[in-house]
């Protein structure tokens, strides 16, 4: 069982970034709590951040042929913002749930919009680094699923 959990632009600046909005976690700490979680579970965990749109494109694809069995993932601005992210996730059929530390329908309408929610698992938003956790404890457990 293999989750791979992807951050993308500015959520390496976590814990100084806005942290009325987005907490006082670091992106490390938050890395460090998913791993503590899989390793529990029996799981491996991948992590991977970047502010590049094609690095997080590189790595979707990657996760294709790399035992990766469920993802989630944080696109940060490239949620409202990129189709290449949209087409590395449908073009690797693998499931996965859309994290957002903010309710982003709580914000700016720009950030309403999501081009890759209809493709997800599901979305969790507004619920702080517990998003993350949430997310992973439901791909762990579909992941069992399948195996039994
Ligand atoms: C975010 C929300 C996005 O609108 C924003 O661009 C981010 C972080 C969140 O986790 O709340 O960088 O995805």
């Amino acid at each position: 069982m293999q989750v791979l959990v992807l951050h993308g632009p500015n959520l390496n600046l976590l814990g100084t970034r806005e942290p009325e909005v987005y907490g006082a976690q670091t992106l490390a700490e938050i890395d460090a709590e998913l791993g503590a979680i899989a390793a529990d579970a029996g799981a491996k965990l991948l992590t991977f951040q970047s502010n590049h749109e094609g690095a997080l494109v590189d790595r979707i694809q990657a996760a294709r042929t790399d035992g990766t069995g469920f993802i989630v993932i944080n696109p940060a601005a490239y949620t409202h913002t990129s189709v290449a992210v949209r087409d590395a996730l449908a073009g690797v059929a693998l499931p996965f749930i859309e994290v957002h530390l903010s309710n982003i329908h709580r914000r700016e309408p720009f950030r309403h919009h999501s081009y890759l929610s209809d493709l997800a698992v599901g979305v969790i938003c507004g619920l702080g680094a517990n998003g993350y956790r949430l997310a992973l404890h439901h791909a762990l457990q579909s992941l069992g699923a399948a195996r039994a």
